[in-house]
């Protein structure tokens, strides 16, 4: 993996592999709380493969990014699509489901007591559920008809989580866009085209935004890259 663009540590472009030292201060957080959502996607722009999830469309360089966000991040924000379509199941860090439903992902029941939140609203209608299931303490209310992705930061910041990684799905995303609340986008462009009807990263409803390049990496073809919305 090499440097093309480094506008972080300013250290300028290396040749050759990046160590994990040098890849850790290469994705470092300006400050906390720092909300970064992290990506892959094809040449013309799909977020999955042809079975429907991003497992068939990453790669080696992107797993080695995407196991850094997450062994830096203090905990883990995820819609409850993607908890479901990817299995997701306990990770080291703790795992935030964002659900209007109040839906408590199969594969994730039996994580053990404060590795799991579910991030709902008041008028919910798995509220109940959700409390029997994982403990009331772990259940967020925000807002009262629709989640207010605002106090979600909020609320995970006060609970001592800095490093806020989202690993998606396309529906949150877009919406924590509109919110406000994302820092930044990393992407690994993959070099594949797919065509098809794949979901894009962002999808529902439009929002425009400008990005700023901060870093900009190449391993075996793949671009991997960091923008600033800041
Ligand atoms: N390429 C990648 O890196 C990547 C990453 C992640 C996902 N994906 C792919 O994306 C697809 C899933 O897309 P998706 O858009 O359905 O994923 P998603 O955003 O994870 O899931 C959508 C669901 O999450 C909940 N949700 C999302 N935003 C919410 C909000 N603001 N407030 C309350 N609930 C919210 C809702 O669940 P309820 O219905 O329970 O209310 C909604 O139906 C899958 O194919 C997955 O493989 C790709």
């Amino acid at each position: 993996m090499r440097v093309l663009i480094d506008r972080v540590t300013g250290s300028g472009p290396t040749i050759g592999d990046l160590s994990s030292e040098e890849l850790h201060d290469l994705y470092a957080i300006p400050s906390g709380p720092w909300l970064r959502v992290n990506f892959v996607n094809t040449v013309d722009g799909a977020a999955t493969g042809a079975d429907g999830k991003s497992g068939t469309i990453n790669n080696p360089a992107d797993k080695r990014v995407f196991d850094l966000l997450r062994s830096e991040a203090d905990v883990i924000v995820i819609g409850a699509g993607t908890a479901s379509t990817e299995g997701y199941e306990p990770a080291d860090q703790p795992i935030v489901v964002v659900t209007n439903r109040g839906t408590v992902p199969p594969t994730l029941t039996d994580a053990p007591s404060g590795s799991l939140l579910i991030a709902t609203h008041g008028a919910s209608p798995g509220l109940d559920a959700a409390r029997a299931a994982v403990g009331a303490g772990n259940v967020l209310v925000l807002g009262d008809h629709t989640v207010d992705l605002v106090a979600l930061k909020e609320a995970l910041a006060r609970r001592g989580f800095q490093n806020l990684l989202s690993e998606g799905g396309p529906t949150l995303f877009t919406q924590m866009l509109a919110a406000g609340v994302v820092d930044e986008v990393c992407t690994t462009t993959v070099p594949r085209l797919v065509a098809g009807d794949h979901v894009r990263i962002g999808h529902g409803m439009s929002v425009e935004l400008s990005l700023q390049l901060r870093l900009l990496l190449e391993e075996e073809h793949s671009l991997i890259a960091r923008w600033f919305t800041g």
